[in-house]
């Protein structure tokens, strides 16, 4: 018993160790856009859309809601969607918490939920300065109530949702009544809800829980993902029977200088 959960322990910080590397390999290799901080606050400077209104970043992410806003009509309202990807590292997390924030400064101020579904690589918290709370894992396991999950980050018309403590089985979580409860009780009092989940070809998670929602949209990384990946994670999306409501392409170079874009 004791060697079987040593060799557990070993393999969780193997994993983990796995993990992070693949971090750092990611901030190496990428081209970081960051804001100019304009005000002081501890979100991180990748979050565009926070610290500058005027940037090309920030255009971008307006004509997503645009185009979301489109989406939606009255026999088929759109109220969740589920941001995945086929792999890791693709610009979930930072594309959900940008649009989130990009929907909340709508002039029409509707209130807008962001969830981090991804509890075996939370990372919402990080992006937003804020400490680790109870989330989405306590909820669908019973120890937290969903008012403790809702937090106010100073954003008007956002509020958050973290993923909480990472749980021993994020499937089932993900994959229970609750979840699709959750859901459905959030829908009822949010206007609109983003949720940053897992990626769709490693784990299973977004396969279950994604239909639930009214669709997903792929973020898809230029020059890395591969178009035979993209396929079978259309595939598994279609199987799970997820709209896939459209992409998001990141990590584009331009090679026109970006004042060009700049309307200013
Ligand atoms: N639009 C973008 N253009 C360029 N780089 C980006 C873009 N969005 C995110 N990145 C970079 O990609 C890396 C991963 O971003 P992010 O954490 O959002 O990915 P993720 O898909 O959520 O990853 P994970 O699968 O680990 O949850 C970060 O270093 C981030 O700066
Ligand atoms: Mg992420």
């Amino acid at each position: 018993m004791g060697k079987f959960t040593d060799a557990l322990k070993k393999a969780a910080e193997a994993r983990l160790s796995h993990i992070e590397k693949m971090d750092q390999q990611e901030t190496q290799v990428k081209y970081e856009f960051v804001a100019r901080k304009t005000v002081e606050s501890n979100i991180d400077p990748r979050i565009m859309t926070f610290y500058d209104t005027k940037s090309p970043v920030t255009e971008q992410y307006r004509t997503l809601r645009t185009n979301l806003t489109a989406l939606s009509s009255g026999s088929k309202p759109l109220k969740a969607v589920t941001i995945t990807s086929s792999t890791h590292g693709e610009g979930k997390t930072i594309s959900s918490i940008n649009l989130a924030i990009t929907m909340a400064q709508d002039l029409n101020s509707k209130s807008i939920l962001l969830i981090d579904a991804d509890m075996r690589r939370s990372k919402v918290n990080r992006y937003l300065g804020v400490p680790v709370s109870e989330g989405l894992s306590e909820i669908l396991s019973g120890t937290a109530d969903i008012e403790k999950g809702l937090l106010n980050i100073g954003i008007p018309n956002l509020t958050v949702m973290l993923a909480g403590k990472a749980p021993q089985n994020p499937a089932e979580l993900l994959g229970s009544v609750k979840m699709k409860e959750l859901i459905n009780k959030l829908k009822a009092r949010f206007d609109f809800i983003i949720i940053d989940a897992p990626p769709i070809v490693p784990v299973t998670d977004v396969g279950i829980f994604g239909r639930h929602t009214d669709g997903a949209i792929m973020v898809v990384q230029a020059n890395r993902t591969q178009k035979g990946v993209i396929r079978h994670a259309q595939g598994l999306l279609q199987q799970a029977q997820i709209d896939l409501l459209g992409y998001i392409l990141t990590d584009i170079r331009y090679h026109i200088p970006a004042y060009i874009y700049r309307y200013l």
